[in-house]
């Protein structure tokens, strides 16, 4: 929930000036210092739904980390990024059409989601080789919806199902080598470490082949000020004595990985947003910035909380419950409020008109779940590596937005 030491006021003042608001800026060095906590693993996979921009994924390549793809686009964004197609993971419940394709043309890895893919990944790449993700028939993740495990989510392959699903395998060719349990995002040490020995009791009812162990992401990050932090080598710890444990179970070595998206990138990042006013109703204070849930989803998918800092405010300036909202015609569109969407007025000092908003822990889940909701254009990113500010994706125009639809029959 601080901001990184790299992203000083100036340089966001001078990035707002130079590339217009909302703009999001990443910190490079804040990756690779998370990157660096989880070396204990022998394979660190980037799920990059969390943040797929090009120059990320370049970045987490050249720090030795693999990534993982949901769809045929994430694919084509990791390779577009330099990353091998045999390094790259397919996770997903389904195959549609277009990951069929990059399935049968290139040798990306499959992890399996759903039993029914058995068949379909042997007719696309007869005598496969395919990873199992296991539902472990419990989940857990910092909102409801955000929880992949037990009957009430759709993901993964049901732990009760998992010995047959190993015979069909055998039956249609396929080699299953790998079991991968993610119970959620977002979760916290002691239903990921619960994991550990979910994996233990399942990797008995694997196949022979196993080989490879992913223990998912999920990994929190501290979002509120005096939040406590994830212990993440007590995490690393579980996990190899759980390694330990499966080695000393199957009487040979296995690999084990671990596939974080949010811990990676989340506190990397901001977004920034100019106030464009502010205005009374009744007795609350609204400060209107330029940057809504078609930026930054998060709070009004989730009722999550994010650090909002005014840049340039005095520490001690004094505070008073003010909500910040964004642009859309949605009441919604509102950056302090709850899970239920209830207001939540925040302590923040006085803004007026032109001063700059700082979201902070916006690097995770804000640019890659942006839309162009009420005719809004996609905001630029920008990468600060070694002092310097780089412009890594530039604002959409809006001739942009309507070129999908000229030119065709009306
Ligand atoms: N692996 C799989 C198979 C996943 O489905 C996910 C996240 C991850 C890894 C990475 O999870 P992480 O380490 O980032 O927690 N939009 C939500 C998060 C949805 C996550 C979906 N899957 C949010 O903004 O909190």
């Amino acid at each position: 929930m601080t901001r990184p030491n790299g992203l000083t006021d100036a340089l966001l003042a001078a990035c707002a000036e130079r590339h217009g608001t909302p703009v999001w800026v990443y910190d490079a060095a804040t990756i690779a210092a998370r990157v660096g906590e989880l070396r204990a693993f022998d394979r660190i996979r980037y799920a990059q739904k969390a943040n797929g921009n090009l120059a990320v994924l370049a970045l987490l390549l050249e720090l030795g980390v693999e990534v993982d793809a949901v769809s045929a686009g994430e694919v084509a964004r990791a390779m577009e990024a330099g990353h091998a197609p045999e390094s790259i993971v397919y996770t997903a419940d389904l195959f549609d059409d277009a990951a069929l394709e990059v399935v049968r043309s290139l040798p990306v890895q499959v992890n399996l989601g759903s039993d029914f893919m058995l068949g379909q990944l042997a007719r696309v790449r007869p005598g496969a080789r395919a990873t199992v993700r296991v539902n472990p028939g419990f989940g857990h993740g910092h909102a409801r919806k955000t929880s992949t495990g037990g009957e009430s989510s759709k993901h993964g392959v049901w732990h009760e199902d998992l010995p047959r699903m190993v015979a069909e395998a055998r039956r249609l060719g396929v080699v299953l080598d790998g079991l991968h349990v993610h119970i959620g995002s977002g979760s916290d040490f002691d239903h990921l470490t619960r994991v550990c020995s979910a994996v233990r009791a399942l990797a008995r009812l694997f196949g022979p082949e196993l080989r490879r162990v992913s223990a998912g992401g999920g990994l929190p990050i501290a979002y509120r000020v005096g939040e406590a932090e994830f212990d993440v080598e007590r995490y690393c710890h579980a996990w190899l004595e759980a390694k330990r444990a499966i080695e000393a179970d199957l009487g040979r070595p296995i690999e084990l990985e671990v596939e974080p998206g949010r811990r990676l990138v989340a506190e990397c990042g901001v977004l920034v947003a100019r106030v464009r006013g502010v205005k009374l109703q009744g007795a609350q204070e609204y400060v209107l910035v330029d940057a809504g849930f078609n930026a930054l989803l998060r709070p009004a998918m989730y009722g999550s909380w994010h650090e909002i800092e005014v840049l340039g405010a005095r520490t001690d300036a004094p505070r008073a419950p003010r909500l910040v909202a964004g642009p859309l015609c949605e009441s919604g569109d509102m950056w302090t409020q709850g899970p239920g969407g209830e207001i939540e007025p925040r302590d923040l000092p006085a803004t007026k008109e032109g001063d700059l908003l700082v979201v902070h822990d916006a690097g995770a889940y804000g640019a890659s779940m942006s839309s162009t909701y009420n005719g809004h254009p996609l905001a630029p990113e920008v990468l600060v590596q070694d002092g310097v500010a780089r412009l890594v994706r530039r604002r959409q125009d809006i001739d942009e937005l309507l070129a999908q639809e000229r030119g065709l029959d009306r």
